[in-house]
């Protein structure tokens, strides 16, 4: 057998100490699969005194992260302490500097600077492995990258934050609210005391800025993305999709056509027996749509030290092997520039629910408006008090109306005028209703 490979861990939290057990746990497999053993010489993290269950004897311990990357103990460096800036960056920005590979998990540090970082990793030649950054322990990255290179990719879409998934799936069959699901999420440990990162969708965003350049061949354009959270949904909401033949999940979708590429996180109405629908809880689970190969579905595990551990080794190993692809699939240098597609063209069914105030002539002034803008409308429900039979009262009903498929800036300036028509009280809930 050749010379080991000598592997740096920076941050040994929840996924850095997985990487460093499952290495040595299974140390014999995974030499046979590398070609070579694969052995951890050197650690970082912030509290030396901290009791990680690990065996570190004989490992390295630098304080700091930028050292273990510069260290000659280091052939290959992972980077698993997360955030844009900070330590994290510079230790990856120093291990390319050092010519050094990169192992990372770092969604929010490549949808930032991934394009300046592949640029750097290709001009010192070194590889930058990251299938552990987006849906954990789902290969996504490795299908996009390698196993469709000879098909052309025309939409990705998919669940890519477990948390969210795992409260909208609990909102639906315990009919609850979201605050409660949320405090639920948090005492379980799937939600972070500060939630916003996850139910605003911005993690979502930072993996689907990932899975647009890998598709697209496109820079990372996280800004880009248009984006809302889940924070909105109602147990009706969930109620009438389930009546409507639905199911509401957090989605990252990416498509590209004439227009550009339109990137997106919201939340989304889906057949209730798609794929994608059916996936509940943590789960994560990306669907692409090529022409050569058709559709193809990935699901599983998207968070947790060992899932995310798995792919983090899948790239150490691929890396001790000595195979070589770009990092996003095309050289650096090749990465077009994105060109966006306004949210405004984006096509498409829509769920809205309105709180009507109830008084004669409401829902034909509201039908009235959406005609105005062209929009037809599939169905039209209203929900009252049960039992009451005296109109109108002094409540606002919800009204639900299902569109065929129409324009983003169509459904906006008719929800502008029924606003300033002064029929509803409060915002509209919009959910859009994803193609299968
Ligand atoms: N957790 C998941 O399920 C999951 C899934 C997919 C991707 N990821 C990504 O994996 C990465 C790591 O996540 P995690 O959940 O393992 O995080 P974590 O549990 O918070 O661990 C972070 C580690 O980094 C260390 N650290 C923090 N600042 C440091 C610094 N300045 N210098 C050196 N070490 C420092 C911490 O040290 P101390 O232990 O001493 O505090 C800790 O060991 C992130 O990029 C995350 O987005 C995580």
């Amino acid at each position: 057998m050749t010379e080991p490979l000598k592997v740096g861990v920076a941050g040994l939290g929840t996924v850095g100490s997985s990487v460093v057990r499952v290495l040595k746990q299974k140390a014999d497999a995974i030499a046979a699969r590398a070609g070579r053993p694969v052995v951890v010489t050197a650690v970082s993290a912030r509290d030396k005194g901290r009791d990680r269950g690990l065996d570190l004897s004989g490992v390295a311990w630098h304080m700091d992260a930028s050292q273990l990357a510069r260290s000659n103990d280091v052939d290959l460096v992972v980077e698993l302490i997360g955030g844009a800036e900070g330590a994290a960056r510079e230790c990856v920005e120093t291990a390319i500097e050092r010519k050094r590979p990169v192992v990372t998990a770092n969604k929010a540090l490549l949808a930032r600077h991934g394009v300046a970082l592949a640029r750097a990793a290709e001009q010192a030649d070194v590889p930058i492995g990251f299938e552990a950054a987006v849906a954990g322990g789902v290969p996504i990255v490795k299908t996009l990258r390698e196993g469709l290179a000879g098909n052309d990719v025309s939409r990705v879409l998919g669940i890519l934050n477990g948390t969210c998934n795992y409260i909208l799936t609990r909102m639906e069959h315990d009919k609850i609210g979201f605050a409660e699901c949320l405090a639920d999420a948090q005492k379980l440990g799937y939600a972070e005391a500060d939630p916003t990162f996850d139910v605003g969708g911005f993690d979502a965003a930072h993996k689907l800025a990932l899975l647009t350049s890998l598709a697209f061949g496109t820079e990372t354009d996280v800004d880009g993305i248009y984006v809302e959270g889940i924070a909105s949904i109602t147990p009706f909401d969930l109620k009438m999709a389930e009546e409507l033949g639905y199911r509401v999940k957090l989605l990252g979708v990416t498509t590209r056509s004439n227009g550009g590429v339109e990137q997106r996180v919201h939340l989304a109405m889906l057949p209730r027996d798609s794929a994608i629908a059916r996936v509940d809880g943590v789960t994560n689970a990306v669907e692409i749509d090529a022409d050569v190969v058709g559709a193809l579905v990935l699901a599983g595990p998207g968070a947790g030290g060992d899932a995310t551990a798995s792919a983090v080794i899948a790239d150490i190993v691929d890396i001790a092997r000595g195979i070589r692809a770009p990092v996003f699939g095309v050289p650096a240098t090749k990465l077009a520039p994105v060109r966006r597609a306004a949210m405004g063209t984006h096509e498409g069914g829509y769920y809205i629910r309105l709180s009507v105030i109830d008084r004669p002539g409401a829902a034909a002034a509201i039908a009235t408006r959406m005609a105005e803008q062209g929009i037809s409308l599939r169905s039209i429900v209203q929900r009252g008090v049960e039992g009451e039979f005296e109109r109108p009262s002094a409540e606002p009903v919800a009204v639900v109306l299902i569109t065929y498929a129409t324009n983003e800036a169509a459904v906006r300036s008719a929800l502008d005028a029924i606003e300033a028509d002064g029929h509803i009280d409060g915002a509209p809930q919009v959910i859009r209703i994803e193609k299968r």
